[in-house]
């Protein structure tokens, strides 16, 4: 058979593919590939952050690089009463936190439009307001401290 015909076939590239490409099976363990975002997420930064109630109770915990401040309070497990209600579905407004100045221009994430529909329902809003499932953390916010107002506003009850 000429090599023409076993190209057009695709006999040869067939026969290649076995030569050259590894095996599943013939891989080492260490170098299977694993979840990409798992591996991204390991090698990111812890930072801390301490979120504080109005009754002067406050809770400093971490939370990865790229979290948002509602998976940090949830992983922590927080005693923040009705705090995330919605889920970070931006459907409530219950996970509105206040910052400081400095560091409300340290966030990395612009406020949309359904952000400031909800956050308009929150109590106690502020210039420094913003709905924790919408802020993730960055290296720039390591260290920071969040109000958690007193009351909370569930918009989907109202
Ligand atoms: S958890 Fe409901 S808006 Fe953030």
């Amino acid at each position: 058979m000429a090599l023409s015909s076993l190209v057009s076939s695709g006999v040869l590239l067939r026969g290649l593919c076995r030569l050259t490409l590894p095996r599943l099976s013939a891989v080492a363990p260490s170098r299977v590939p694993f979840c990409a975002s798992t591996a991204a997420r390991a090698q990111k930064e812890w930072i801390e952050v301490t979120y504080q109630k109005a009754d002067g109770t406050s809770y400093t915990v971490q939370g990865k690089e790229g979290d948002n401040l509602l998976d940090v309070a949830i992983n922590n497990d927080l005693d923040l009463d009705g705090f995330g209600a919605c889920e970070g579905t931006l459907a409530c407004s219950t996970c509105h936190l206040v910052f400081k100045k400095e560091d409300f221009d340290n966030i990395e994430e612009m406020c949309t439009d359904e952000e400031l529909d909800m956050l308009d329902l929150a109590y106690g809003l502020t210039d420094e307001s913003r709905l924790g499932c919408q802020v993730c953390l960055n290296k720039k916010l390591n260290g920071i401290t969040v109000k958690v107002p007193e009351g909370v506003a569930d918009a989907r009850t109202a």
